[in-house]
């Protein structure tokens, strides 16, 4: 179970896909921990991760995109910036109301939803520009 990661999402950007497949990665060790009965430990691990790891992660892409002329700059950093709210949005509920389960099924919700679309959709197009570009 889980997402695999393959080749399609691949944006040719060695540094981008790497984090892609790490974030792939944590999200698939959730899914396995819910599976164990242990979601919100994981959940827990997995927000502190987040915290640093996607503000760095979507700075790379934006700054790549900058440098590189990329048109869709604008609405590819809105979703950046919707996701993070809605990251932060569950911190928040999370530190005021404790952890609960739905607060796991929420974020793997998100996670499979959000990022799966994301990179499919948005960063593989920005991957066929760059590859256009010759970046
Ligand atoms: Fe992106």
């Amino acid at each position: 179970m889980g997402i695999q990661w393959r080749d399609s999402l691949a944006i040719g950007v060695e540094l981008i896909d790497s984090q892609h497949k790490e974030l792939l990665q944590r999200f698939n060790a959730l899914l396995s921990a819910c599976e164990s009965g242990k979601g919100i430990d994981e959940l827990k691990r997995l927000l502190v991760f987040l915290d640093d790891y996607i503000v760095k992660h979507f700075s790379d892409e934006e700054q790549l995109q900058r440098t590189s002329g990329y048109p869709g700059y604008e609405a590819h950093k809105k979703e950046h910036d919707g996701f993070i709210e809605r990251v932060m949005a569950v911190k928040h509920e999370i530190n005021s109301e404790g952890v609960a389960v739905h607060h796991v099924m929420e974020t793997n919700n998100m996670l499979l939803k959000w990022l799966l679309n994301h990179i499919s959709k948005v960063d593989v197009e920005l991957g066929k520009f760059l590859r256009g570009a010759g970046v």
